[in-house]
């Protein structure tokens, strides 16, 4: 049971499973820089009770809802109103639960991803030769945040060539392959891992002539020592290799500006996460 004081406004993430999300400790750490008084709690939900555990946690004073994992989309369905972003992706990732029991969605995840290449990391996505590795979710949700910013190209590469086929049918500018028909290519300037193979633990299955030595490699997941994604893109002559710890504070501060209309400083919280070399 989560201890919580008088007047403090309740927030949570839902997701299935969540016990991993850093988002409480980056809400609370949001709260505390911006001196508002907020619960943040980790709501485990599979999707049969997703409807219940949102409609129960605003019956019972909830102001918001950050929704991962896998539940960004189902959750568009529940939105009495859906923000331009939201919308384009497909999914939400922030629920703003109003009085009345009506819901309004917003998706962060493609502002935040983009604020940590330009803003945090002095990345230019204009003109960039862009490739996206996998084709589920996390492809879906990068694609049009990443467009929008004109990129020179952007090809789509998956182990099952349908399912690249059917995501890049949704752009006109998107080619898409499997990852054998990248060998002839020449080092792509930003190459992003949406698949889940190092979750996995399974060895990416990627052609190495996709980085050189002006690449960044940009892994969606992350963790506190190198990703296997990571590892490979460094082995693999990267520029750069980096996590997605970035877009995880930036996409949280975006929904925390939604919520309580402040912008948090992003860059202290993520020095104070991963210490003063986290945007290396
Ligand atoms: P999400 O929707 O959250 O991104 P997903 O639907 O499981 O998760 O999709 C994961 C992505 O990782 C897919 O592109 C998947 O490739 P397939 O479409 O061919 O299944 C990719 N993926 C998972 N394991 C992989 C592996 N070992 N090697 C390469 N790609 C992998």
């Amino acid at each position: 049971m989560v201890q919580r004081g008088e007047g403090e406004a309740r927030y949570g993430i839902v997701g299935h499973p969540v016990d991993h999300s850093r988002s409480p400790t980056i809400h609370r750490l949001f709260a505390r820089q911006a001196g508002v008084e907020i619960s943040y709690e980790l709501i485990d939900a599979p999707p049969e009770s997703l409807e219940t555990a949102i409609r129960g946690f605003a019956a019972a004073g909830g102001k918001g809802l950050n929704i991962t994992v896998p539940h960004k989309e189902a959750a568009l369905d529940l939105c009495d109103t859906v923000g331009e972003a939201a919308k384009l992706a497909g999914a939400a990732n922030t629920l703003s639960l109003r009085e009345g029991g009506t819901i309004r969605g917003d998706n962060t995840d493609g502002i935040g991803l983009i604020r940590d290449l330009q803003e945090n990391r002095g990345l230019t996505v204009a003109g960039a030769r862009i490739l996206v590795l996998g084709a589920g979710g996390a492809a879906r949700g990068i694609i049009g945040p990443l467009l929008a910013e004109n990129p020179a190209e952007l090809r789509l590469a998956n182990r099952s060539r349908e399912r690249a086929d059917t995501l890049a049918a949704k752009w006109d500018s998107v080619v898409a392959c499997t990852f054998a028909e990248l060998a002839d290519e020449a080092p792509f300037d930003l190459v992003f891992n949406a698949t889940s193979a190092g979750l996995k633990g399974e060895a990416p299955p990627f052609p190495t002539n996709v980085v050189g030595s002006n690449s960044t490699a940009y892994d969606l997941v992350y963790s506190l020592k190198d990703t296997p994604f990571v590892t490979w893109a460094k082995a693999a002559g990267s520029r750069r290799a980096v996590q997605g710890w970035g877009m995880l504070v930036e996409q949280a501060a975006e929904s925390f500006e939604i919520w309580h209309g402040n912008r948090p400083n992003t860059r202290a919280i993520l020095t104070q996460l991963l210490g003063p070399r986290w945007n290396r």
